[in-house]
Order: C-alpha cells, then sequence, then structure tokens
C-alpha cells in the first residue's frame, strides 16, 4: 500500500539522524483504524541509536497494543535484521518499504524472516 509507505516519508522529516543523516520513517495501522508513527532516534554512543520501526511499535505497545493487533506497517526504507525479528514479534500480516530502486515491496513479517527464532516453550 503505497499510501502507508508516503505517510512514513513524510514522518522521516522528524527524524533525529544528525550522525547518519540517514532518515527513516514507520508508520502503524492497527487494525481498529490507528495509527502510530516512529522515527529513528540516534545517539553519539552510535549503537544506543533506535530504529523508526522500534519507536512506531514500540508507541503502539504503549497504547495498549498487542501481538494480533497491528494490520500494517509501512516503512521509508527496507528494515534491518533487528527490526524484522520485531515484526515478527508482533506478527504483521503485511509490510510495505521503499526499496533503493523505488519501487515499494509488499511482504508479511514472516517473509521477511524465514525460519524464524522464536523463545522455546516448555
Ligand atoms: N534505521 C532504521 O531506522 N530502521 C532500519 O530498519 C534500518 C536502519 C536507521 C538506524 C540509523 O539511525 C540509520 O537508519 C542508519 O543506519
Amino acid at each position: 500500500m503505497s499510501e502507508l509507505v508516503q505517510r512514513a516519508e513524510e514522518v522521516a522529516q522528524n527524524a533525529y539522524a544528525p550522525y547518519s543523516k540517514y532518515l527513516v520513517g514507520a508508520v502503524v495501522r492497527t487494525t481498529d483504524g490507528r495509527e502510530f508513527v516512529g522515527t529513528n532516534v540516534e545517539n553519539a554512543a552510535y549503537p544506543l541509536s533506535q530504529c523508526a520501526e522500534k519507536t512506531a511499535i514500540g508507541a503502539a505497545a504503549t497504547a495498549g497494543c498487542r501481538p494480533g493487533d497491528i494490520a500494517a506497517v509501512g516503512i521509508t526504507a527496507s528494515p534491518c535484521g533487528g527490526c524484522r525479528q520485531w515484526l515478527y514479534e508482533w506478527r504483521v500480516p503485511e509490510v510495505f518499504y521503499r526499496r533503493a530502486d523505488g519501487s515499494i515491496a509488499t511482504a508479511s513479517a514472516a517473509d521477511l524472516l524465514p525460519d524464524t527464532w522464536e523463545l522455546p516453550t516448555e
């Protein structure tokens, strides 16, 4: 859904990325129609920086959302490996992101992280 990616591109303008200068935006759309947004938030201690997807999913979680409540996520770029694990945790059925060539990709979180590790259950 290109509309969700376009919305993420608007949101990316608020990214705090003084070190990489790479602005990332993410938009979470819930099954009941709510929207939560996030950007990357960097830190002078680089590894402490936060990805846009985690910011947006964190906002949804803080509002009470739980895995299964997210219908779709739009992102300005292909999600990194760690964010794929987050998208999988939240069982996101549809992820839309802008590829480097400008096209829009559509995939489920499970597609993006095949043969996924999960916490063993007893
Ligand atoms: N970044 C994200 O926000 N999401 C991703 O999935 C990939 C990378 C951010 C982290 C850092 O602030 C910048 O992009 C450059 O790596």
